[in-house]
Order: structure tokens, then C-alpha cells, then sequence
């Protein structure tokens, strides 16, 4: 199991956990002087970049994998409302407070610098599951293109012993997978081989501090509520939270100068989606159809919804509003304080 070291537990909140977040750490780890934060994943991570793909990436896509130098160098983080898949900043961007204000940030310009390879619509890989779009990059691209054209670039300048790499991936594999006909928790571990065999690729370059995120209760989408058979169901979340815990542990168990980190979204999301109004949230079951219109902010009524928008947990179908990632965010930054030596 995930123990926590050096502290035990932290949490404003009690709450009993299967996955209790934890570190397992055999170097220091000081959040207060990370400068950098390197993200992998899917929608829930991305953030768009002047020269990434709109409403899918900060940099390249599948059909434009390989970008030179000054691509990368120059290219920043656009914060709009359309620039996220939750209608505004995500936790990434909520936890570096890097490219929050409205308008673009070079990532060069914020303290902590946050480098987003995540891609909107990414599964781990097409050998399990088949890509959303001819132009998504998986979660298994994303580290080969990092590979290939962005650390090559970024070693100049990040000092690897104060970068962290966060990977939140899964969201769209345990939808995209939840009716196959396979033993779940075998084709989980198999998702989980290749996500760890391209976190070691990470690893050969020189970063030793990952933070993983577990998957939410996806059973508690919108779409889900009410319905005899959920898509993915809760016991399919834990299966593939199992199989994540089980690779960071013995992905720190093979590279014990690592510091492996899991936040445990699920138990952090499952009590806001428990005690809504603890964080100003009264609809924790529909989303507002009006999500993604440019007068949402104050015209809410006019799309039947009958409070604004950062009183909704979920943004839509499958997305979290901007707001629950804030709240996401700072559950997190508490855990990386309290995990700092
Ligand atoms: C990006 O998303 C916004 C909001 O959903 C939409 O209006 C816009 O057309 C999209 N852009 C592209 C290029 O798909
Ligand atoms: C990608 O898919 C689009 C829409 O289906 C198609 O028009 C385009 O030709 C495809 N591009 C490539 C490179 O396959
Ligand atoms: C969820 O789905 C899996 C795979 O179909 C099934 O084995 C399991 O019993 C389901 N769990 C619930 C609670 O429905
Ligand atoms: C939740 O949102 C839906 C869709 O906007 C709305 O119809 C419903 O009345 C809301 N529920 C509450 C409790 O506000």
C-alpha cells in the first residue's frame, strides 16, 4: 500500500479511502521550490497554446508531431474561456497560478513554469483503444514527441531536480473500454504496463518527482445518473485506480530514487460531490446546457439554468467546471506542502 512520508495523512476533511493519496519518497521533495511543473494527460489537463491545437493542445498534434525550437520557446498559454475544457483555468493551472490571467503567458514568465503536453481527447494508446480524433495525440505520443523535439529544448534551461511531472490519463480509456469483452482488471494492468513503460521513458531523462492522479467517479457523471449500467461503472474506476496504485508503488519500487506521488481525485471529488455546499456548489447532477456560450457568465437563465455556472460541479457530460478544479487544486497543493521534507 501507498504509505505517507514523513507525514501521516493530512486532510482538512476526513474521509476513508481505498487509494489514501501518499508519497513514496527517497529524496527531498520541497513544493515551495518546484519551478517546474511537466503535464501529461487528456482535456482534463490540456491547456491551449498560441501554437498548439485549438481546444486540444498547448503545442503539435498527430498530423504536426515534430516542432522546432522557437515553436516551443515562443508558444504560450492562452487563458479564455475556450481555452480549457471546463470554461476556465484547470488544476494545473490553478496549482502553478501559471497562465490564470486572462490573455497568453509564456510559461518563462511565471514562477512556477507549467510545460502542458497534455492533449484533449487522449487515451493511453491505440493499441487498446482507438484514437478520438486522426489528430489526437495519446498519452503514449505525448511522451515520445516530449522525447523527441521538447526536452531537447527545455534541458537548457529546467533544472530536472526542481521539476515535477503530473499524469492524469484514464479518463477516456475507461469510457472508451467500458463495454469490452475482457477481464477488466487484467486489461487494466496491461493499460497500466504501457503507461509506466512510457514514465520510464520520462525517467531516462532525468526527472525523478511524478505526481499521478487517480481517476474520478466518472460512474457519477451526468449521463451515468440514474442509469442501470453505467459507463464506466464504480467498480470498474476502482479496478483501474487498483492497477495505478499498485504501477506508481512498484514504479517506485524498480527507481528507488524516485518520488512517487498519488493524489487520490477520487476520494477528493466523491466528498465534494457528498458535501456540495462545503464549497458553494448546489447542482451536482446536470450540467447547464448553456455551458460553452460566450454570455454564460451572467446570462445563465436564458439556458434554464437556474444558478451560474461555478455553482455546478460538472461543466458538462464528461468535464468538472472550472470551479471544482480550483477547489481539486488546492486539495492538492495542501498534499504537496504537507509532503514537502
Ligand atoms: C473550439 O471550441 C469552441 C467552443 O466549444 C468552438 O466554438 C470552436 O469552434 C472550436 N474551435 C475549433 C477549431 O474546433
Ligand atoms: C483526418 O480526418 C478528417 C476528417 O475525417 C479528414 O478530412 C482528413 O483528411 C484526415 N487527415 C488525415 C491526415 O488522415
Ligand atoms: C461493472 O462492470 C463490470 C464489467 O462489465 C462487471 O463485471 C461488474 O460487475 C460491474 N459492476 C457493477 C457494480 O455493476
Ligand atoms: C441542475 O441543473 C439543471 C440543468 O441546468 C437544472 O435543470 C436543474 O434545475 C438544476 N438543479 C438544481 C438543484 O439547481
Amino acid at each position: 500500500m501507498f504509505v505517507t512520508w514523513p507525514f501521516l495523512v493530512l486532510v482538512a476533511i476526513p474521509m476513508v479511502s481505498a487509494y489514501p493519496s501518499g508519497i513514496l519518497q527517497k529524496r527531498p521533495f520541497e513544493w515551495d521550490s518546484t519551478k517546474y511543473l511537466i503535464a501529461f494527460g487528456d482535456s482534463y489537463t490540456y491547456v491551449q497554446g498560441t501554437h498548439g491545437l485549438q481546444n486540444y493542445s498547448f503545442i503539435g498534434d498527430l498530423q504536426n508531431f515534430e516542432y522546432d525550437p522557437q515553436t516551443l520557446l515562443a508558444d504560450k498559454i492562452v487563458q479564455i474561456q475556450t481555452a480549457t475544457a471546463e470554461g476556465g483555468p484547470n488544476w494545473v493551472e490553478y496549482l502553478t497560478g501559471c497562465g490564470l490571467v486572462e490573455g497568453v503567458t509564456s510559461p518563462f514568465d511565471c514562477e512556477q513554469q507549467l510545460w502542458d503536453f497534455a492533449f484533449a481527447g487522449a487515451d493511453i494508446s491505440v493499441e487498446y483503444t482507438p484514437l478520438h480524433h486522426n489528430f489526437t495525440v495519446s498519452l503514449v505520443n505525448q511522451v515520445k514527441q516530449f522525447n523527441d523535439y521538447a526536452q531537447p529544448v527545455l534541458k537548457q534551461t529546467v533544472d530536472q531536480s526542481h521539476a515535477l511531472v503530473a499524469i492524469w490519463i484514464g479518463i477516456n480509456d475507461i469510457g472508451d473500454s467500458s463495454k469490452y469483452d475482457v477481464d477488466f482488471p487484467t486489461f487494466y494492468n496491461e493499460l497500466m504496463d504501457t503507461l509506466f513503460s512510457s514514465v520510464q521513458t520520462i525517467y531516462s531523462l532525468g526527472y525523478r518527482s511524478y505526481l499521478f492522479m487517480n481517476l474520478p467517479p466518472l460512474d457519477r457523471r451526468p449521463g451515468n445518473l440514474g442509469s442501470a449500467d453505467p459507463s464506466p461503472n464504480a467498480t470498474q474506476i476502482t479496478w483501474y485506480n487498483d492497477a495505478l496504485s499498485q504501477h506508481a508503488e512498484a514504479f517506485h519500487g524498480r527507481y528507488t530514487d524516485t518520488n512517487v506521488m498519488l493524489f487520490d481525485a477520487h476520494s477528493e471529488l466523491s466528498y465534494i460531490l457528498d458535501h456540495p455546499s462545503q464549497y458553494g456548489i448546489v447542482n451536482t447532477t446536470n450540467f447547464c446546457a448553456g455551458y460553452d456560450q460566450p454570455d454564460i457568465a451572467w446570462n445563465y437563465k436564458a439556458y434554464g439554468c437556474p444558478t451560474p455556472l461555478s455553482t455546478y460541479f460538472w461543466y458538462n457530460s464528461g468535464h468538472m467546471t472550472s470551479h471544482v478544479h480550483k477547489i481539486l487544486a488546492s486539495a492538492v497543493l495542501e498534499k504537496l506542502e504537507a509532503w514537502s521534507s
